[in-house]
């Protein structure tokens, strides 16, 4: 198997054995908690994780912990992304979002459990990774840091802010998807780095290499929009007036820019991995993503 798959597989049995011991009540809120986390994603950022920890020449044992709180973050987002208040979503990944498959009041706490959960998780004691209490310190506020009111939340807001505008520039839309997508991809990979003991050096690209890949990432799931079998509902952001590269700017330039950014995250990711089979192998998969 290669390295993707292999981790892929451990990520995934490490997320069933969080689960199975975090959300055991008989209740609607642990049944939505698993639902949420169990449909289906392609586990982005918890790959980001462990393959900047294997960049930076840690190993996989080290970084399981941060890519299991990324991940529960990312889908705490979701779960309140999709919500009626915000994109009034039904379908992700093919299913019924939270708050249609259980009830609005469900899908807030569970986000809510979520979001707290993945702080939980950097507790020495209960989830030891063979990485000292400073690591855990720097790794838990570097997630904190990128997703509060000035980092994802500020992010989500903008682009509530912005919706059925058409008065931005391709810089305004950047900037959204930097925060709202980048930053949480940017702590993915710095998390990764802190848990190998990485550079503030090495720490700087990875945060960098990571909120490029997230506009770049965030550009090609705004073009996916219109496309099929996505597991989402077709055209919600042309029908509800999402700010898009397409609709503020001519279809040749919104090409360039994503190739600018698909260029940047191409060359950072050979540096960062010379052998080609962790981050590059995976920055070669998501330009060939259809959902
Ligand atoms: C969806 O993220 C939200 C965006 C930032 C575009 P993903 O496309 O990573 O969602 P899953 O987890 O694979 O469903
Ligand atoms: C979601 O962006 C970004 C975050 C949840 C932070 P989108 O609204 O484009 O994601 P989808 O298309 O619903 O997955
Ligand atoms: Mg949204
Ligand atoms: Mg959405
Ligand atoms: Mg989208």
């Amino acid at each position: 198997m290669d390295l993707i798959s292999t981790l892929q597989a451990q990520f995934q049995s490490s997320l069933d054995t969080f689960c199975g011991r975090a959300y055991t009540e008989n209740s609607d809120l642990h049944r939505a908690c698993t639902y949420a986390l169990q449909g289906g994603g392609k586990r982005v950022r918890p790959m980001l994780t462990l393959l900047s920890n294997a960049a930076c020449g840690g190993n996989a044992a080290q970084a399981f912990i941060p890519a299991l709180a990324v991940e529960l973050v990312h889908t705490y987002s979701l779960v309140h992304d999709d919500l009626p208040a915000l994109d009034n979503d039904s379908l992700r990944r093919g299913r019924p979002t939270v708050h249609v498959q259980f009830a609005e009041s469900t899908a807030l706490l569970v986000g809510d459990a979520l979001l707290s959960d993945a702080f939980s998780l950097f507790d020495p004691q209960l989830y030891p990774c063979g990485v000292s209490d400073s690591q855990y310190l720097a790794m838990s506020l570097e997630l904190a840091r990128a997703i509060g009111g000035s980092g994802m939340v500020q992010g989500q807001f903008e682009d509530v802010d912005w919706t059925g505008r058409s008065d931005g520039t391709p810089e305004t839309l950047l900037e959204i998807h930097r925060k709202k997508t980048g930053r949480l991809m940017g702590a993915a990979c710095v998390m990764g780095g802190i848990s190998a003991g990485a550079s503030a050096a090495q720490l700087d690209t990875l945060r960098t290499f990571g909120e490029n890949l997230g506009v770049w990432f965030q550009l090609q799931d705004d073009a996916l929009d219109g496309a099929p079998d996505t597991g989402k509902t077709p055209n919600k952001d042309l029908d509800q007036g999402k700010l898009s590269l397409v609709r503020l700017t001519s279809a040749t330039q919104a090409q360039q820019i994503t190739q600018t950014y698909e260029t940047r995250v191409r060359e950072t990711a050979s540096r960062l991995d010379p052998k080609g089979t962790g981050l590059v192998a995976l920055i070669h998969a998501l330009a060939q993503r259809r959902k």
